[in-house]
Parts: C-alpha cells; sequence; structure tokens
C-alpha cells in the first residue's frame, strides 16, 4: 500500500477577468488531487493519451487533462454538469468572444422582476434582488436567437455568477451565517478549454464505459446516500429552464444501498480502459475491499493508495472525504 499525501484544499484562482472551473464550490471536487494522478500515472509508467472521466462533477480533471492536449471522455449523470462540460471543456468553435463579452455586458445591466425562480427559491441561496435578475436573464437567454454553444457559454457564467454570491458550503447546503459582503451578480467571460478532442455526456457512467476504448478511466463517484441530484436545485433549475430538451435529474445507483455494489460492479465489468483509477471513502456504501477484489477481476495488477490529509478543511468540517484511490491496470 502506498500513501498520497494531501497538501492543501482548492487554490486561490484569479478570477478578476473571467470565470475559472477551478474555482467552483462542489463538494468532491479534485482540484487539489491532480498532483497525486500525475503521481500515480508516473510511478506505473501508465500511457494516457486518452482519459475517461466518468464522474467528472465540475470537470476539473477533464479540463487539466483536455488543457495537455489529451483525448477526454467527460461524463456526468447531472445535467447541470453536463452543460458546465459543455462550455468549459469543449471548444466555443465559433462562437465569438467580442459577442459573448458584448452580451454579458447587457446581462449585467438588466433589472429584474418576479418570475418563476424567484417564486420558487425567494431569498434562499441569493438575495430576492438577485434571484429578480436571473430570472431576467434566464428569459432573455431562452427568447434571444442564440446557438447552442452560446447557450451552453452563457448560462455557465450565469452558474458561476451565482455560485459566487450564494449563501452556501461546497455543496449547496445552506450556511448558517450570511456573510456581510455586497452580493450582486456579475457575470464574466469564462475561461474553457481550446481543444476540439473532448466529448462530454450526460449518462449513466456505465454506458459511456462500455463504449470508449481509452488509455485511463477516472471514476470519483458519490460515496454516500445523499444524491447530488438533492442539494443543487437552484442551478439545476436554471439548467432546466434554459435546456428544456435536456433530462431531468436522476438519481443515482452509486447512492443507492441496495443497488450500489452491482452498479460498481457493472462499471468496472464495463470498462474498456487500459487502467482505471477508482476513488472512494472508508465511509463509503460499499467497502474497500469488495472493490478492490472487483478490479482484480478485471485487471492484472492493482495498487491502494491512501489517502492522508496533511491540512485543510475537511479536516475541521465533518464531510465525507475521498480515503482511498484503488489504482488498477494491464500491461
Ligand atoms: C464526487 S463527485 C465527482 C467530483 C469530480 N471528480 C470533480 O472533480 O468535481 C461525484 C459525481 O458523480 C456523479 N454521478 C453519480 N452517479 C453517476 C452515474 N451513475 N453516472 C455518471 N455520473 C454519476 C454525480 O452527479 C457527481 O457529480
Amino acid at each position: 500500500m502506498s500513501i498520497l499525501h494531501l497538501k492543501k484544499d482548492n487554490p486561490i484562482v484569479d478570477e478578476s477577468h473571467k470565470f475559472s472551473v477551478f474555482s467552483r464550490k462542489y463538494l468532491g471536487n479534485k482540484t487539489n488531487f491532480i498532483p497525486l494522478i500525475n503521481r500515480v500515472i508516473k510511478e506505473n509508467d501508465l500511457r494516457c493519451n486518452s482519459i475517461l472521466e466518468a464522474c467528472m462533477g465540475t470537470g476539473v480533471l477533464s479540463f487539466y487533462f483536455a488543457s495537455r492536449g489529451k483525448k477526454v471522455i467527460a461524463n456526468d449523470l447531472l445535467p447541470l454538469n453536463y452543460v458546465l462540460g459543455k462550455a468549459f471543456l469543449c471548444s466555443m468553435g465559433n462562437v465569438k468572444t467580442w459577442k459573448m463579452i458584448k452580451f454579458l455586458e447587457r446581462i449585467n445591466m438588466k433589472y429584474g422582476y418576479r418570475g418563476v425562480i424567484t417564486k420558487k427559491f425567494g431569498n434562499s441561496f441569493i438575495p430576492h434582488s438577485e434571484s429578480e435578475r436571473v430570472d431576467a436573464i434566464v428569459d432573455l437567454l431562452i427568447k434571444s436567437n442564440l446557438t447552442e454553444k452560446e447557450k451552453y457559454y452563457l448560462t455557465a457564467s450565469l452558474i458561476l455568477a451565482v455560485e459566487k454570491i450564494a449563501n452556501i458550503d461546497s455543496d449547496y447546503l445552506l450556511k448558517e451565517i450570511m456573510e456581510p459582503k455586497m452580493r450582486k451578480l456579475r457575470l464574466k467571460p469564462i475561461n474553457y478549454v481550446k481543444s476540439k478532442k473532448t466529448i462530454v455526456y450526460n449518462k449513466n457512467a456505465v454506458v459511456v464505459a462500455k463504449k470508449h476504448n481509452v488509455d485511463l478511466m477516472i471514476v470519483d463517484p458519490p460515496f454516500s446516500q445523499s444524491d447530488y441530484s438533492d442539494y443543487m436545485h437552484y442551478p439545476e433549475f436554471i439548467v432546466e429552464r434554459v435546456f428544456a430538451n435536456l433530462s431531468k435529474p436522476q438519481k443515482s445507483d452509486f447512492c443507492n444501498p441496495k443497488k450500489a455494489i452491482s452498479a460498481f460492479v457493472k462499471l468496472i465489468n464495463a470498462s474498456k480502459s487500459k487502467a482505471i483509477i477508482f476513488f472512494y471513502s472508508n465511509k463509503g456504501l460499499v467497502k474497500k475491499k469488495t472493490l478492490v477484489e472487483e478490479i482484480k477481476k478485471k485487471y492484472k495488477n492493482v495498487k491502494v493508495y491512501e489517502v492522508v490529509r496533511l491540512m485543510g478543511l475537511h479536516l475541521i468540517r465533518n464531510e465525507p472525504k475521498t480515503d482511498f484511490a484503488i489504482l488498477g491496470f494491464n500491461r
């Protein structure tokens, strides 16, 4: 068994000009794991030209690999993550930056009114006046003659702007203490990867794993019964309004105590990747021993890495956390 030392929580990201995917408030966001993943890849001499991130969440790992020229397949069950993935991970092709900036300027001047979002969420998450502005902005996005890519771009900017002023923790749970800062919604351009090789899906991880023969599949699933679809209501509702064609958020089998084991077995069996890195928690619904056994059935070489946190909020917060990573690879 090897040990991976996790030095700190997420880095401070300069967002003065553009929103970055690395500063998302998202439980289980793996920005701080990037050096550890690189260490695992290097010390096991893994070939990593193509990567499938089966449960991408924010997509920070996909962003990292795509910006280094790798072929990336990124997937998540939540429509919210799909929309942000389409915005941050795919080349914006013919989206004209000047057009987006002009549109964002127009949006930032927009006055609000009481619409469905304000009625549904009122003063929770963000101040009432700003929710009214979200209503007006969402209606503008729906009514304007925008391409699908432009809508991904602008919706991503809106969701990050909401996140910045929201009275929430990393998981959209309301904080007890209101922060005294001025909380005014301000949209900015987004910092996206200029890669044409990335594919983004909004499917069950098993379906995508079956389809793609890649060098490395990264699996970072939820560990507990709390399903991500249960607490991302505000941004999910924005996505639902702007993209009526997307499916509604679904419950994950990984969060269902009766289905979690078989769901993981299906996913591991479905894998066509040459290597897998599977992140999980000692407090998860499935035991480490079970996951190791299943990965051993599929891969000749299996190593377990313990993740030890040296500092950071996870040490003082009672939050679920990643405790280990299982590496499986064939040579
Ligand atoms: C721990 S988070 C991943 C965090 C991600 N590694 C990051 O850096 O942001 C787990 C993710 O798995 C997704 N998920 C849950 N069940 C899934 C399934 N069956 N297929 C695909 N994604 C799933 C959730 O929506 C959630 O975004």
